[in-house]
């Protein structure tokens, strides 16, 4: 089955442009209606066994084995441009890294929690594949973001301060509050099915905006490159956020 319909590594420096410039980049329609509707019928499949409330999949586990998750996240021309541009943004070579694949699923009221949990990601880069979402209505649950707000941080230490700092139930109750009252912007990305988004996921303070219960938002993400490759400390973290999230 043909999964992906485009996607080429020598596209690296435009869409790394686009980043930088807009925040984000796109890849219209990289994902064919066939490899969708694979996504669907699988996300069908895991919903009726977690129950209709919100859930994640984490691509590092066996359970994903000849999913199109797995299958999407093991293809080698979206892995060398994943790589190839976190590399490039960083300007030094990784160590050999996978792409870490999460399926996201935010449905019913448990999902509201989910939503504004904003937050910066551990990896460089941030692959987004929409595969749900709701097209009707105002609560579609897209991507709200505050692009680029910060550097790669040099330090593990500082970062995880930064993190801290903003990760955390009164940080995101004023900033959802500032947004509310107009004293904040942030970018919306309206979110197509079968699109590829891209973005600065360690530079981007990043959350889905408010989804309608009714529906199920459903999303495929790739990670990329890690700056603090090997820290004890990213690590323990990253662990810690993939505990929370189940
Ligand atoms: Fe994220």
């Amino acid at each position: 089955m043909s999964l992906i319909a485009k996607i080429y590594p020598n596209e690296v420096p435009q869409l790394l442009r686009s980043i930088e410039t807009q925040g984000y980049a796109v890849l219209e329609n990289a994902v064919t209606d066939e490899g969708l509707s694979w996504f669907r019928q699988w996300i069908e499949e895991v919903s009726t066994g977690s129950g209709q409330g919100y859930h994640a999949i984490f691509g590092d586990v066996e359970k994903i084995d000849h999913t199109p998750l797995a299958t999407l996240s093991e293809n080698d021309n979206f892995r060398q441009l994943m790589q190839s541009m976190a590399e490039k943004s960083l300007g030094r070579p990784l160590p050999e890294q996978n792409i870490l694949a999460v399926l996201r699923c935010v449905q019913g009221e448990s999902g509201k929690k989910k939503t504004n949990t904003f937050h910066y990601d551990a990896s460089v880069i941030t692959a987004l594949l929409p595969v749900e979402i709701p097209q009707h209505g105002e609560a579609r649950g897209d991507l709200v973001m505050f692009p680029n707000l910060r550097p790669f941080r040099a330090s593990v230490l500082f970062n995880v301060i930064e993190k801290t700092l903003m990760q955390n139930r009164l940080a995101r109750y004023l900033l959802t509050k500032a947004i509310k009252y107009r004293l904040l912007k942030p970018m919306t990305l309206y979110l197509k099915p079968g699109n590829l988004y891209f973005f600065y996921g360690y530079r981007s303070l990043h959350a889905n905006g408010a989804c309608d219960p009714a529906f199920r938002r459903a999303t495929a993400l790739f990670h990329f490159g890690d700056p603090h490759y090997g820290s004890t400390l990213t690590r323990s973290i990253v662990k810690l956020n993939r505990l929370l999230a189940r």
